[in-house]
């Protein structure tokens, strides 16, 4: 059991350099490497020549220092002698250019020439460290779907898309049915005629589009079962798994995960271009990393934690002091058993030299490697007490990949997207110190007090009863606009929305509006509290209740006091509607009736604005962790029934200080 590593390319710094690594790794607390992900070119410099001395030689320096290592497969960067050999491996993207070679992932996954690259390449790999015991796991690839968000529609990938859809649906005459191709001619009369998503001189029919999305994910998922079907029989023994990219979309993470041991995450708070914020809100790395743990129901590895600025051709900002130790703890505290920190030093070279590891460019441990000793310190002898510890959550959110694509596909409003409708619900929980799990719509309700299914677009019989059937067992169910709509290859169901859940939320909706050019705010109004009218976003379901009780009303035009959100006691349980994306104030006031409700408590009453307080629940005792988010000093009242574990010269009686990026983790009986 390993807890804490580094991310390492020794084939970056000369031979005489690793054991001067490998001690201030070992001096650091560093327990295991991962390496060799993208290192393909000099372990078989040309077709059948196999290299792998120099990482042998890596890997015994490493382990003079007890250091273990987790090996990625270099499937993400085909060398070039394989791309002069065979160019038809070079993606199509979707404007029908072909992706030359330069960067990497410039491969196509479904290229049976390539996959016998990728055969060769693995087994050679597996084979070789078969018996060297300072191996103890696999990476496959590296960040599958990396850069082939728009890829890959070349001939191979049409035809295995043709074959996708000849196995799902069996017949042409089904298939046309499905998507329903009688609209605009678009009939066809054999599998061979289906396009793949090229540019049209206007859109793709939305069923063939959703079923791209499905076979892209499937074929990413087909493509490592390939590796680890190979690692599994010439290297047995070991574990296996992959690096994840948190709300990533273009592969179903879930089934991504059935093949391996456990699934690991790349965690970076910073970014480096003007589409995203500098860095992330702390609510949405707490998301993540929730999806994270939510993939398999268990804790995870961060294969790739943030160890200095991002940077490619342009830079984050420089993580402050104090920020590296606090999104360790974040991570462990969402369910992370082990903590491998990108990069152990920044590199001289190539598209990443301002992506700044632990220590910087000149090799000189400066202050990132001491705040990461410091942490690794303080965190190594206490990680045992965590390990294989959930959250204790209540409250369940489904996350479905369905969906997203589905609303990708047709996102209804210009400024509409899943995640963000996602996260008005997740930040009001996060707000109110509430744990979360994140589960797939497979996964069992009937243990958590509260399940929202935001955008429950795409309805199957079967998710359907399975919703009515959490209500009525007891559960409080969170449904809201836009569910029922579609049937699962993504056509209108003619029916009264929400269709046959119209009984379990005790409401019809006969109209909608998207706002667009109009705009519209709500009121909630329950016992407990009146706030807003507050500016609502996007779209708003018009509500005619049956059952249901208004809990929240809009305000303006034709629609105005008419319900945004209500609820409906359903046999044993209850079940709320949310016609639209709700507010900060009007969401906070939801959740807080939806948890008063359910008998759902919060970890903490009240914390000051940017503290972020969770817990890991062992079999004994809980671990709450508070974490100071804030370039800023606070205090907060420290509840007497919490002992603190980590950080005791915090505490002043009965108020916990925490500087700026400050972390303390306490036991709570
Ligand atoms: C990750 C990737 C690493 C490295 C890092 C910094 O997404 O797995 O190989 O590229 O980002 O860009
Ligand atoms: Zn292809």
């Amino acid at each position: 059991m390993v807890s804490f590593g580094v991310d390492y390319y020794p084939e970056h710094w000369p031979r005489g350099r690793w054991p001067i690594d490998a001690r201030m790794m070992r001096e650091a607390g560093i327990e295991v490497v991962r390496m060799g992900e993208f290192s393909w070119a000099k372990m078989e410099p040309a077709e059948g020549e196999f290299d792998f001395a120099w990482l042998d030689g890596a890997i015994a320096v490493l382990s003079k220092e007890g250091i273990k290592v987790v090996l990625g497969t270099p499937t993400a960067t085909p060398p070039a002698w394989i791309i002069e050999r065979n160019p038809e491996i070079l993606p199509l993207d979707d404007s029908g250019m072909v992706r030359g070679f330069g960067g990497r992932h410039h491969d196509c996954q479904s290229s049976e020439t390539y996959r016998n690259h990728v055969r060769r390449i693995v087994r050679a790999m597996a084979r070789h460290f078969r018996d060297n015991p300072d191996v103890i796991g696999w990476q496959t690839d590296n960040e599958l779907g990396n850069s082939h968000r728009n890829l890959c529609m070349c001939d191979s990938c049409k035809k295995a898309f043709r074959h996708w859809l000849k196995r799902r649906y069996g017949t042409i005459e089904a298939l046309n049915e499905a998507w329903g191709t009688v609209f605009w001619s678009q009939t066809y009369s054999t599998f061979e005629q289906i396009p793949v998503p090229l540019p049209t001189p206007n859109s793709h029919n939305p069923s063939l589009l959703l079923d791209w999305k499905r076979f892209c994910s499937d074929l990413i998922v087909d493509f490592q079962k390939l590796q680890i079907d190979i690692l599994k029989e010439e290297c047995p023994g070991r574990v296996i798994t992959h690096n994840y990219m948190g709300f990533f979309d273009k592969t179903n993470y879930f089934d991504l995960a059935r093949d391996l041991d456990f699934i690991s995450h790349n965690q970076y708070p910073l970014h480096f271009r003007k589409d995203r914020l500098p860095v992330a809100p702390p609510e949405r790395l707490a998301a993540i990393l929730d999806l994270m743990r939510g993939i398999k129901r268990k804790p995870f590895w961060i294969m790739e934690q943030q160890g200095g600025a991002s940077g490619w051709e342009t830079l984050s900002s420089t993580p402050r002091p104090g920020q590296l130790r606090l999104w360790t703890y974040q991570s462990i505290a969402h369910g992370a058993d082990t903590v491998v920190y990108f990069r152990w030093r920044t590199c001289l070279y190539g598209t990443e030299q301002y992506w700044h590891g632990i220590l910087p460019h000149s090799g000189e441990p400066g202050r990132r490697y001491h705040e990461i000793k410091k942490t690794i310190g303080e965190l190594a002898p206490v990680m045992e007490r965590f390990r294989d510890c959930g959250q204790g959550a209540e409250v369940a959110m489904v996350f479905s990949y369905e969906q997203e694509w589905a609303f990708q596909v047709q996102p209804h409003h210009f400024d509409f997207d899943y995640i963000t409708h996602l996260m008005t619900y997740y930040a009001a929980l996060y707000r109110t110190h509430v744990p979360v799990d994140m589960i797939s719509d497979a996964d069992d309700f009937s243990k958590y007090k509260v399940v929202i299914a935001p955008l429950m677009f795409l309805m199957t019989p079967e998710l359907e009863t399975k919703l009515r059937n959490y209500a009525a067992r007891g559960g409080h169910l969170v449904l809201t606009m836009r569910t029922g709509v579609k049937n699962w290859t993504n056509i209108v169901v003619p029916h009264t929305l929400p269709g046959p859940l119209a009984d379990v939320v005790g409401l019809k909706i006969h109209d909608y509006d998207c706002l667009w050019g109009v705009s519209q705010a709500v009121r909630w109004q329950d016992e407990r509290c009146v706030t807003g009218p507050e500016p609502c976003a996007k779209w708003c379901d018009l509500i005619t209740p049956s059952s249901a009780r208004p809990l929240a009303y809009y305000t303006m035009d034709y629609y105005k006091d008419t319900p945004a959100v209500t609820e409906n006691a359903y046999e044993k349980g209850m079940a709320y509607y949310a016609g639209t994306e709700l507010p900060p104030t009007v969401m906070k006031a939801f959740i807080s009736h939806v948890l008063a409700g359910a008998g759902v408590e919060p970890i903490i009453e009240a914390a000051p604005e940017g503290v972020e307080v969770t817990r890991r629940r062992g079999t004994k005792e809980d671990y709450v962790f508070v974490l100071n988010h804030n370039g800023t000093a606070v205090d907060l009242v420290f509840p007497a029934r919490w002992q603190v574990l980590i950080g005791r010269e915090l505490v002043r009686t009965d108020v916990l200080h925490l500087e700026p990026y400050e972390v303390v983790v306490c036991i709570s009986e």
